[in-house]
Parts: structure tokens; sequence; C-alpha cells
């Protein structure tokens, strides 16, 4: 059965590919991958709780038409995407044999995504990939635009390339499986392309927020695909980040400086952080008086209302009751990969729905600002 599905260009000339969007894309995976790659083998990389759930039907479709070359499991988790795992990774991808007309198949969420399309970037040079992203958030984020990477004791994402998928196939009924956490975690994304560009879907997301939560696989179909089009249409204006690119930054400077004080260590998601991120953004240009006041408080009810932190406060306290300090958090968030010249770059907003970059706020301001949010 062929099902009907959303499509998004992602229009990057020679490096051109869809998104496809909608409902039981896995089953119809192989199909579909055939149609636009003939008869590429395929090596698939997930990790053991997809694999639980998801795997079987992919490798199934595969196998039937004969185009399963093998799969490889990873263990679940941030701290996968390493180089401990990074170099038995490839290491594999080579055994199965795959040459560079072949493809691989990252069946996960930003996790996965990311050190397998590393691995595609680095293997022979370069052999092609296909995004099967299972969470919200990589199927309105990390799966489309072409990053990949790793994490080092450094910093998150400070080791990649870019290296676009050939396509990305977001299934819409795999998130049925999804942990409501992460579910949540992901939402905060969605939430964040309404925030730095896109008012009226903040509007349609404050309506249709909670019953998409809920599961309403229409709403869901249609956030992911506004969400797809418009990081889509930043891409391939934008495509190695040297301008606008970073507005999809919004809350992610502040957010991964949380993140690398938690740990990584599931206390604290990446989403989760964002979320506080954001609202960290929108506090800061309200009080350079940037952005209208009021504002902060409308992003922070949005997202607490389901079911988001949006204070450092909420940040679960580390098992040694130490709790996050302004020189901490600043020497975090000044291991950003989007600092030039030891100029904090911050995105932040005009009004919501309108976010922009700058480089203008004095390291003594962003002190006094964090001791403030760390009190709040
Ligand atoms: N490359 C990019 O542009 C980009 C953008 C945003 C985020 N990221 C990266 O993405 C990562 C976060 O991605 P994530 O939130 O998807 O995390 P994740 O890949 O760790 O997935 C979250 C958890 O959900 C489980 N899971 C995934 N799909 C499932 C399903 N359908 N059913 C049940 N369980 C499922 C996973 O096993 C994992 O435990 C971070 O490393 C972040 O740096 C990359
Ligand atoms: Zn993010």
């Amino acid at each position: 059965v062929t099902v009907p599905h959303r499509v998004v260009d992602v229009a990057l000339g020679s490096r051109r590919y869809d998104i496809l969007i909608g409902r039981a894309l896995l089953p119809q995976c192989a199909r579909l991958i055939a149609a636009r790659f003939g008869t590429a083998r395929i090596g698939i990389v997930t990790d053991a709780n997809v694999a639980a759930h998801h795997l079987d039907h992919v490798e199934a479709a595969l196998k039937a038409a004969g185009l399963h070359a093998g799969s490889i499991i990873l263990p679940a988790g941030e701290a996968t995407k390493g180089f401990a795992q990074l170099g038995p990774l490839t290491e594999r991808v080579l055994e199965l044999g795959l040459e560079r007309q072949d493809l691989l198949l990252a069946l996960g969420g930003g996790v996965i995504g990311d050190i397998t399309g590393f691995a595609a970037s680095i293997v022979r040079r370069g052999i092609r990939f296909v995004q099967v992203p299972t969470t919200l958030l990589a199927q309105v984020d990390s799966s489309v635009g072409g990053k990949t990477g790793i994490n080092t004791p450094q910093g998150k994402n400070l080791v990649g390339t870019f290296h676009q998928p050939s396509l990305v196939l977001a299934d819409i009924d795999v998130l049925d499986t999804l942990p409501i956490r992460e579910l949540r975690a992901g939402y905060a994304e969605v939430v964040k392309y309404g925030l730095l560009g896109d008012r009226p879907f903040y509007d349609w997301l404050d309506r249709h927020g909670s019953a998409l939560i809920a599961g309403d696989k229409d709403l869901r179909a249609q956030a992911v695909e506004t969400a797809c089009l418009m990081k889509a249409g930043i891409v391939a204006r934008d495509e190695t980040e040297t301008g606008e690119r970073a507005l999809l930054n919004l809350g992610h400077t502040f957010g991964h400086a949380l993140e690398a004080w938690a740990g990584y260590s599931g206390r604290l998601l990446h989403g989760e952080a964002v979320s506080i991120g954001m609202c960290l953004a929108f506090s800061l240009s309200e009080q350079l008086t940037l952005c209208p006041s009021g504002t902060a408080a409308t992003v922070q009810a949005h997202l607490a209302k389901h079911g988001l932190p949006t204070r450092i406060a909420e940040v679960p306290t580390a098992p040694d009751g130490r709790r996050p300090d302004v020189a901490t958090l600043q020497h975090l968030m000044a291991q950003d990969k989007k600092v030039v010249s030891g100029r904090q770059t911050l995105i932040l907003a005009r009004r919501l729905g309108e976010a922009f970059i700058s480089r203008d706020v004095p390291p003594s301001t962003l002190a006094d600002f964090l001791g403030q949010m760390l009190d709040a």
C-alpha cells in the first residue's frame, strides 16, 4: 500500500534531497529508497532502544527487496557520540562491504543520526546515507541540514563534518513508542522555529501544542513539515553557517553550557536545556530593552504549560550537591563554536517570532545577568 506523504525539498544544487514526512514510511522504506537509488546495498545503524521497537520492520522491508547489507546496533544514549564508538563503527561499516554508491541508513534519534552521518562522511572518503529520524527532535532538527559529529571531553559536537544525507524519511508513526519526556524535549525545538522566525507558527502551537503532544498525528506531521520547511530554507541559503543559520542556535549557547554542566547525564535532556536557554535568551533581550517587556514571560508560560523546564533552578542538582555558578557557566558558554575573536555570539530577540545574531553583549553584562538568573 502506498500512503501519501508530504515532501520538503532541501535545495542544495547537486546535493539536493527530499524530506518525506508522513505515516507508514518505515514499511515502505525499501520502495522509497529504491525509487531514488536503485539497487544500492543498505547498512542500517541504530541504537538498542530503537532496535527493540522498529528494526525488524525496516530489516524485513529491505530484505524483501534484496537491499539489506547488515545491521549495526550501538548502545543508546549521548555517550555513544564519541571516538570510542566511532572507530569500531567505521570498521564494521567496512566489514559490511559497502561501496561508495551504497547507503548507510541511520535509524534513530540525533545521536544515531550524528554519528552515522559522521561515519558516512569519512568511510571511503564519503558514502551516501539516509536519515530515518525516530525522535521528534531528530525529525524537526538534527536529521536535516548535514551537520554530523561527535562529542569530546572538551565539549559537544566539536568534532564533525558537513555531510548532507541523500534522503530523509520522517515517519510520524514511530513517535508512538517515544517516551513522553523525549517527546516534550523535542517539542522545545519545534517551538524554537516559531520563536526565532515565525510568529503565526508560534500562535498555531499555542492553540495545538497540547493535542500535538498528546498524540494527534496530523498535527505532528504538520509541525514537522513547518519546521523542516523553515530549516531547509535556512540551510539552502547558508549551508555552512556563515550567517543566518546561526539563528537556529536560539537558546543553544545557554543550553549547551547547562548540558555540559549536567554532564550529558540524562538529568537534563538537550531539548530541556534548549527550553531553559530560550527563556534566558528572551529574558536577556528584555533586560537589554531589545524586546518588549512581557515577551519572556509569554515564552516561559508556553514552555512550562507543555511540561518543559524554564529556569536554571530546575536543573536537577549534581549527585555531589553542586549548583552551577556564574564563572563555570560563562566558561562553558565560551567553548561554543560560535565564539569569534573572544566575543560571545548570542541569539537574541526583537520580539516573539524575530531573533537576530548579536556579538554586542559585554562579558560583564552577561555575568551580571547569569548571576541574577541563578538566583531566580
Ligand atoms: N546535527 C544536528 O544538526 C543536530 C541538531 C540538533 C541536535 N543534534 C544532536 O541530537 C542529539 C539529541 O537527539 P535526540 O534527542 O534524538 O536523542 P537520542 O538519539 O539520544 O534519542 C533519545 C532517546 O530516545 C530513544 N529513542 C529514539 N527513538 C525512539 C523511538 N521511536 N521509540 C523509543 N525510543 C526511542 C533513544 O534510544 C534515546 O534513548 C544530541 O546529541 C544533539 O547534539 C544534532
Ligand atoms: Zn538543538
